[in-house]
């Protein structure tokens, strides 16, 4: 059976090295995986103000985090944490009380940084956001990836064997982690 995963995307830049590693996970996730993104770029900062009436654009992003199985983070590290529109989106998510789009929610997070340590202390910090969230995260492999020159191209080719070799493996991993969360967890109607 196949299975819809939506990913996030943490950077908003042009550029962004963490929107060439989601290029490389959708080539290279199986088959069972059909990924779209979930752009979060619109939502306002949010406020509890708005939980009795959300925006369209809140809605918007509400509903297409319900209409994906799992849900996949690729992020980078801002200031050893996620950045921070990253953030406002999960709380637009998480509400309003009792309208957790996270919970039950199959995710993996996955980032990338020319730093050595590639994302893990921003990738620790969104796995306890998601844990208050009740959302089941596939604990291993973790993938901490450090971006050099090149790595991946624009198409998102990844142009190093051992990496294209591990992140296909984390895809697949992700894929079997998955299918056994909906095994005991089926999806709920929302
Ligand atoms: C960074 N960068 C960074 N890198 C890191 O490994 N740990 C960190 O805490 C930070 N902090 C940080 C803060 C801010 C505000 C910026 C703009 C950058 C460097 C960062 O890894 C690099 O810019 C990457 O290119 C960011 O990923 P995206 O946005 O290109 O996907």
């Amino acid at each position: 059976t196949k299975h819809k995963v939506g990913y996030l995307i943490g950077s908003l830049a042009r550029e962004s090295i963490n929107r060439k590693l989601a290029k490389a996970l959708v080539q290279l996730a199986p088959p069972q995986l059909e990924m779209s993104e979930i752009s979060f770029k619109d939502l306002p900062l949010y406020s509890y103000d708005y939980d009795a009436d959300f925006p369209p654009v809140a809605r918007a992003f509400k509903d297409a985090i319900a209409a994906v199985d799992a849900v996949l983070f690729v992020t980078p590290e801002y200031n050893r944490s996620i950045p921070g529109g990253l953030k406002n989106a999960i709380d637009w998510a998480s509400r309003p009380y009792g309208k957790n789009s996270f919970a039950r929610k199959p995710s993996a997070v996955i980032g990338t940084s020319p730093g050595t340590i590639g994302t893990a202390i921003a990738q620790q910090g969104l796995r306890s956001v998601l844990s208050f969230c009740n959302s089941p995260q596939m604990n291993a492999p973790e993938a901490y990836i450090q971006f050099t020159p090149g790595l991946i191209t624009d198409a998102g080719e990844v142009t190093v064997e051992s990496t294209q070799e591990f992140l296909s493996n984390y895809m697949a991993e992700f894929s079997m982690f998955i299918t056994r969360v909906l095994q005991v967890l089926p999806r709920q109607a929302s």
